[in-house]
Order: structure tokens, then sequence, then C-alpha cells
């Protein structure tokens, strides 16, 4: 039972927009039902659409006819009503509309609904597969629409900003050469070019680059990127970048122009002033501070060196460390002297996920109780020198590894966040912002015995360390910097090399011959020949941006339809083979598994 929209059917107003104002008001409205109440003479139906919801009233002066209607609506139904506003017999506190309610005296069923899967309802504990599978009424959740509501607003934010700023929204391919940017490509076959393939771009990098080359001076674009690589939380395989670049700046220019779009951001989004300058941290710092790249600073345990304090010890596994060029370091958990020796265990299983052998530990109880795993292998003196150097008091819990500094860091950089999770220290809205800077250029992969681009082969290397670039390349240090809020990386950006001459040294650096580089971006060494102004830029990833501003963890919430672990959506169930006649057409023939 559908009936049709007809030419008079007009809505006046959204069912959340109604008050006490409109009493009296003859109004039309139209939405999904919420829920069906039956009281014998009388019928309610709460009318829910984007806005909100807003009771309708059936009472005994209905016309028969629209109260059987009436009578036979059900959850998800979706109606045209119409009738007068009047104040309420019983108020609603919970509701916006609570005092209000609409007098109906024309109802229309628009279309009628099945059972949902699931209740629509805000924060409905649904298992996420379905939820996924049924997307569409996932959506139809309040919480949802806010958060994709939300997601447009911020997007015009953005767009208000770089305009506002001279920006130039300009759109770039998305059919391209791969851009190299470490991950893996997904590849697009021609079907002109049999055996050739477009690959979806992993970010408009190089795109952006040439617009400089073109005089553009300022670019901007909410830009679709596409990785094929693992997912996590905070990682989907297409997802949205806030994608700039400009022209004739310094890495302070193009901070200091982003740092005032968060400030505009959090001023237009939330009415909130982001008092000050951000910190802006070097690399080196943030991993010696916090073991990450990306550290989350609303809390302390912060990293202490103790490698001259355990050189000599008895103990070997601290002393073996330093001797082997590790280290061993330490961070004071305060308060952490509450967590059991269990839980101690599971932090212990939690650092092996980070390749640590182990995790030494201890425990100073608030009563004065001194537990430990490894004060047995020391001496006093060696043991009072520890606690020193962590400035140890009652309550505090001392977690120590010792290992390769690359674990060391990677291993205390994220226990250090689980241990202020399970302390509840994480405060979501409290939103602390940094600037990571001086990043290596290189990363040398033992794996592969060659450099990579730490970030990408076109971000310039800093002026005073260009001559390290040849005899000692791991010492490099890059004009790149990325926005960091409490723990997740935001976004990254770089100066890029604009020196045909470095930018050449730099594919050689990476192991590329000159013929292999001119292959692969020729144009952009040709662009480079005709006049590049000096430029940089940076990307903010949007669902990340979005995701932490709402005080969420997972950017699948902030995404209409998101991918799952596996790069599949449940919904459509993408990705799925083509039909035979299609493959053909592409001059494409697949190897199975077997
Ligand atoms: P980068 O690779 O650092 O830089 O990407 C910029 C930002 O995009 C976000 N991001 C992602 N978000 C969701 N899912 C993913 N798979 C994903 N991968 C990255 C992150 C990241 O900080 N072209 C350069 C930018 C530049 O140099 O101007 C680039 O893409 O928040
Ligand atoms: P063991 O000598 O193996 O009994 O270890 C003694 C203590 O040192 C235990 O608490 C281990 O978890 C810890 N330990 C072992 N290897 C390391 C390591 N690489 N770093 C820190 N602690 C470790």
């Amino acid at each position: 039972m559908a009936e049709l929209l007809r030419e008079t059917d007009k809505r006046t107003c959204y069912c959340g927009e109604l008050s006490v104002n409109d009493i009296g008001k003859r109004v039309c409205v139209m939405g999904w039902v919420q829920k069906q109440r039956d009281l014998g003479s009388l019928i309610f139906i709460d009318l829910r659409d984007r806005t909100g919801i807003v009771q309708l009233a059936f009472d005994e002066n209905t016309e028969r006819s629209i109260f059987d209607t009436a009578f036979g609506i059900r959850a998800e139904f979706v109606l045209c009503a119409r009738g007068v506003v009047q104040r309420r017999g019983s108020i609603n506190p919970n509701l916006p509309t609570g005092e209000i309610e609409i007098i109906v005296d024309e109802l229309r069923v628009l279309s009628a609904a099945q059972t949902p899967p699931f209740e629509v309802v805000e924060d409905s504990r649904v298992n996420a597969e379905l939820r996924l599978k049924h997307r569409y009424l996932d959506l139809r959740r309040p919480d949802m629409q806010g958060r994709i509501i939300a997601r447009s607003k911020i997007s015009k934010i953005a767009r208000d900003y770089y305009a506002d700023n001279g920006f130039i929204d300009i759109e770039t391919p998305t059919l391209c050469k791969p851009t190299p940017e470490g991950a893996r490509d997904y590849l697009v076959p021609s079907r002109v070019h049999k055996g050739k393939f477009y690959a979806l771009p992993q970010s408009p990098q190089l795109y952006k680059q040439l617009l400089m080359v073109s005089g553009f001076d300022r670019y901007f674009q909410i830009a679709r990127c596409y990785r094929d690589e693992d997912l996590r939380a905070d990682r989907q395989p297409e997802f949205t970048q806030i994608d700039t670049e400009m022209s004739f700046v310094t890495a302070d220019d193009v901070m200091n122009m982003h740092e005032g779009f968060l400030k505009y951001l959090f001023r237009e989004y939330m009415g909130k002033e982001l008092e000050g300058q951000f910190i802006r941290m070097p690399y080196a710092e943030a991993m010696n501070r916090f073991g990450s790249d990306k550290p989350d600073i609303r809390f302390g345990f912060e990293l202490t060196d103790l490698s001259e304090v355990v050189r000599n010890c008895g103990f070997k596994v601290f002393a073996g460390a330093v001797e082997a060029g590790g280290s061993v370091r330490g961070i004071n958990v305060k308060g952490g002297a509450k967590f059991s020796r269990k839980e101690i265990d599971s932090l212990a299983e939690f650092v092996k996920s980070y390749r640590a052998k182990g995790l030494a530990w201890l425990k100073w109880a608030e009563n004065g109780d001194v537990s430990s795993s490894y004060a047995k292998f020391l001496t006093e003196e060696e043991n009072e020198a520890i606690k020193t150097a962590m400035a140890a008091e009652a309550g505090d819990l001392i977690l120590i590894v010792a290992d390769k500094n690359r674990v060391v860091f990677d291993s205390l950089g994220a226990l250090r966040c689980e241990c202020a999770k399970r302390l509840n220290l994480l405060d979501p809205f409290d939103f602390k912002f940094l600037w990571v800077t001086e990043f290596p250029l290189l990363e040398y992969s033992e794996e592969d015995g060659r450099f990579y681009a730490m970030h990408h082969p076109f971000t310039s290397p800093m002026d005073e360390d260009l001559q390290y670039l040849d005899s000692d390349p791991a010492r490099v240090r890059a004009k790149a910097y990325d926005i960091v809020l409490n723990g997740t990386e935001l976004g990254g950006g770089s100066i890029r090399i604009h020196d045909g001459a470095i930018q050449s040294k730099m594919f050689e650096v990476l192991g590329l011959t000159e013929a292999e580089a001119k292959e692969k971006f020729g144009y952009l060494l040709d662009a480079f020949q005709y006049g590049v102004p000096p430029h940089g830029g940076l990307a903010f990833g949007f669902d990340r941006l979005v995701t932490l501003l709402l005080g969420l963890e997972d950017i699948r919430d902030v995404i209409a339809f998101p991918k799952v672990q596996n790069a599949s959506e449940l919904m459509t169930k993408a990705p799925s083979a083509p039909d035979a006649g299609a493959l053909a057409e592409l001059g494409i023939a697949v190897v199975s598994e077997e």
C-alpha cells in the first residue's frame, strides 16, 4: 500500500522544528514512523525525519477512515500527515517537540515497511555486520545522521576557510599514472589500451605540484584517495583528504595556514578557541620523549633513557641490550601501582605485539610494598639509581623495555597510551594538537636493502642536511611536518623539491636509475625545466578529522558507506566478479587461486 505524492502535498516544515510557537498552525509533515501506540480510542504516532520527532495524534474526533489507517501503521512506514499543532495533554520532557502534537486530519501512507532487522534508535546495540549490511537503515538512526551531517558542515567550513584564503578548488584526475606513496595501487584496466592500466590516485600529489608549476599559487581540493593497504580503525581503502598546495612558502608558512584552519574550524563548529601556537616538536624529540612520531600529549608517562644507568649492571637483559647498540628505557605510570599482577602480565603480553621480548616492571604500592620482576637481578645501588632516574614514588608502576631502539620506542610508545587508556585518562574532547617536524627524509629497509622516502620522493631535504644526501642519507632530515591530534596523525605535508638536480639526486638515492625515473616521473622532471616556484603543502585525513572532532574512534562511523576489514562492502557485496564478456573486452583472464 503505497500512495503517490500529489501536487498539493507540500511539506510545510520538518518534524523536529515544531514548537509551542506553532500552536494553532496548520502544518504538513513527512517522515518515517518511529512508533505507533494504540490506546483504544486514541492513537499516537511518533513521526521522524532528519531533524527529530513529532507526535501525531488521532482521537475520537478523527475521521473514521483516517483513524483506521493510523491503526494499521507500523514502524518505518513513510507518511504524509496534515493537521493543526496543539499543546499536548502530557508534556514529554525528553523530546524537543515534547510540548506539542499534531492533531491529524489528513493522512497518507506513502510507503509501507517490513519489520526492520534492527530498531532505528539512537545507540542501538546492534552487531556491526548487520548495521553495515543494511546501512541505509543504520543511517536513519539519529546519531548516524548527526555524524554525516556534521561531516557535511565541517566540509563547508573547510571550503570557506581555504576559499577565503585564496585557495582555488581544482579537481584532479582519478584515472592516473601510479603515484607512489608507499601503498599498493588500485588498478583500472584500459579497454582501449589492452594490457594497460590506470591507477586510482593514492593522493593528488603530483597533479597539485604541477598546478603550482602552472601558476595557480594556491590549490585546494576535497579529494578522494585510494590505497590498497591493510585496514584499521583509522584506515579505509578509499578515504578523503582536504588536500592543499601553496607556492612561494616555507614550512612555517604552510603550518601557520593550516593551524589557522584548525582554529577557525573549532571556532565555527564548536564555538571553542584553541589558544596559543601549537607545539612544534622535532621528530627526534617526539621519539625520545614519547616513543612515537604521533605522540598523544594529553598525559605524561614520558620515556626515560636508563641505558647509562644499567650499562654495566649484572642483569644481562639490560646490559646486553645496551652493549648491542640498543637501549633500555622506561616509563613511570603514575597511579599504575593499582594494576594487579594479572594486569601487569597482560601489559607484558601487549608489548609482545610490538616485538618486545619482555617487560621488566617494578610496582611501588601506595602502602610502601615494592614488588618487581627485575630488582632481584640488580644491586641495591642499581635499583636505587633506576628509581631515582624514573622519579619513582609510592603509587607508581615502572615499566622497562630493553631492546633495539626501534622496538623500545614502538613498544613503550604504545604502552604509555595503553596504560593511559586503562587508567581512564583519555578524554576525547580534550583536544591536544602538535606539529611533528624535521622527519628523517629516508627510511632504510633491512629487508630490501635500500632506502625509501619516509613521506614521498618529492619532499625536500633540510638545507643544512643536503650535504649528507650522498655520504650519509640516513642522517638527512626533511622539510616535512605532520599535524597530530591526541595520538592520531591527522595530516601531513612537506616543502617539495623544486630543483630538478636535487630531485634527480633523490631518485638516485632511492635506487631509481635515470631511465626508470624518466619513465615514472618524466613529466614532473620535464615540468621542472620550465620555471617552477618553490612550493609545499599538506593534506588532512578528512575522515580522521571528523572522527576525532566528534569524539569517536572508528572512521567508519563518519563514512556513509564504508568498507570492512577485508576491503569489501557488505551491503552491495563489492568487489564482485565482472561478467565474462567484460573481461574479454578488456583482454583480461583471471588466474585462479589453484
Ligand atoms: P599522507 O600519505 O600522509 O600524505 O596522507 C595525508 C593524510 O591522509 C590520511 N590518511 C588516511 N585516512 C584514512 N584512511 C587511509 N588509508 C589513509 N591514509 C592516509 C591521514 C594522513 O595524515 N600527498 C601527501 C600530502 C602532502 O604531502 O601534501 C599525502 O597523501 O590522516
Ligand atoms: P628472565 O630473565 O627472562 O626471567 O626475565 C626477567 C624479567 O625481565 C622478566 O620480567 C622479563 O619479562 C623481563 N625481560 C625479559 N626480556 C626483556 C626485555 N627485552 N626488556 C625488558 N624486560 C625484559
